[in-house]
């Protein structure tokens, strides 16, 4: 982000203090079909569209530091996948399925080896997922078609030192996809993930990742917490293309910061970048389309990943991101902040289960979208692009009606 760019985020966030009533020519937006995070064949249908072609953060490479290193996931309870590093230093992505008969290779979720070995016959593979090794070969000796039994490859591109994956083998690739993201949050690219944490809820993945694309709640839900540091009045939000989306909010008091007193923060902190002072200002938040969040801090932020695992139940796995440590003992404070965050986690998901359950009402026809929530309907009108609006069920379509607001560069606001 440039220092231009940063003068007009603040006119723009001081514009939203002031308004009194929605954007000249802002759409009154209709309810999101509330059958969107209910029903099983909507379900059937994002993941197949959306998560099936989109890239996924899996991980990063702070992770993967030897060769051989490697670890499972199956986030969304399906078809497990391992990420490895390769001998040559690259990092591969394949399913952990075995291409003699399906069984799982590794059944270690994390670890180091030197080759790939399934726990079955012991078919074996090298970290570059060829078939290397078969016990009696004798049996397969004139079958031509062993040499296509590598692991399966998924794809697996990384920004910076975080690591995606894309289950479609003709996705655009992963830089184009971040689009004008990349470019935005590139001061964050090499910072180093700590302190996981995951929790399993009961509800749908978009009730989850919606209540975090707003602070409209926050004095409500968070009076003691949040609401102390950011103001909502002040948001700004922007619309990327293929889905991605950023949210600014003001400190409290930001306006009546002393030039001098930023100045200090960003000695303090060695922040360099043009971007940096809206950060001691703001919080800096970007949904990674379909189901990653980034709110920043200043020199770090926290990794919200939002995995489905069916139509209400959802993988919610957080991080704190920070500068690098090197080898010595990781600071306390990102400690600290993993349990501030987590307590505030709490504030969020204790209401979530019952969102879920109140949308069974028959009467209920889905939510409400005002100006400051406009990020929600974004997310829907994007999946639906993604789906191809006529795959989706005419009563369940979100119009793209925000489409004209979604801007091209990281220069635009
Ligand atoms: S299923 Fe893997 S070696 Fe048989
Ligand atoms: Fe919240």
């Amino acid at each position: 982000m440039d220092s231009q760019t940063v003068e007009r985020l603040r006119a723009e966030i001081q514009n939203e203090y002031v308004r009194v009533a929605p954007p000249e020519g802002f759409p009154n937006l209709p309810r999101i079909p509330v059958g969107r995070y209910t029903d099983p064949e909507f379900f059937k249908l994002e993941q197949a569209e959306v998560f099936d072609k989109s890239w996924l953060y899996i991980g990063s490479s702070w992770e993967f530091l030897e060769r051989g290193s490697y670890k499972v996931y199956d986030n969304m309870g399906r078809a497990e996948i391992v990420i490895i590093r390769g001998n040559d230093d690259v990092i591969r992505a394949f399913y952990n399925t075995c291409q003699h008969r399906g069984a799982t290779v590794l059944r270690e979720k994390t670890g180091r080896l030197d080759y790939l070995s399934c726990q079955f016959h012991s078919w074996t593979y090298n970290l570059e997922g060829q078939l290397i090794a078969i016990p009696d070969e004798r049996d397969f000796a004139n079958d031509p078609s062993l040499k296509d039994c590598g692991l399966h490859g998924v794809r697996c591109e990384s920004w910076g030192k975080f690591i995606y994956i894309n289950l479609d083998d003709d996705a655009m690739d992963l830089e184009t996809w971040l689009g004008p993201v990349s470019e935005d949050f590139a001061w964050a690219k090499d910072l180093r993930p700590t302190n996981r944490h995951e929790r399993v809820i009961a509800v749908n993945w978009r009730v989850c990742i919606e209540a975090f694309v707003e602070v409209y709640h926050i004095g409500t839900v968070h009076p003691d917490s949040v609401a102390q540091g950011i103001d909502h009045r002040g948001t700004v939000s922007t619309f990327y293309p293929n889905g991605h989306s950023r949210m600014i909010v003001p400190n409290v008091g930001a306006a009546d910061g002393a030039p001098q007193e930023i100045k200090e923060t960003l000695a303090e902190y060695r922040l360099t970048d043009e971007g940096a002072p809206l950060r001691v200002e703001a919080n800096v938040s970007y949904n990674i389309f379909p189901n990653v969040l980034v709110p920043s801090g200043l020199s770090g932020f926290t990794l919200m990943e939002f995995w489905p695992i069916d139509v209400n139940h959802t993988r919610l796995v957080t991080w704190v991101v920070e500068p690098d440590w090197g080898d010595g003992v990781e600071p306390p404070e990102y400690k600290e902040r993993a349990g501030y965050f987590d307590e505030v986690l709490d504030e969020d998901t204790w209401n979530m289960e019952h969102i879920q359950r109140s949308y069974q009402s028959p009467h209920f026809k889905g939510p409400k979208i005002g100006v400051h929530e406009k990020r929600i309907y974004y997310l829907e009108q994007s999946l639906d692009k993604m789906i191809g609006p006529d795959k989706v069920p005419e009563d369940m379509r979100v119009e793209p009606l925000l489409e004209k607001y979604v801007v091209q560069t990281a220069q635009d606001i």
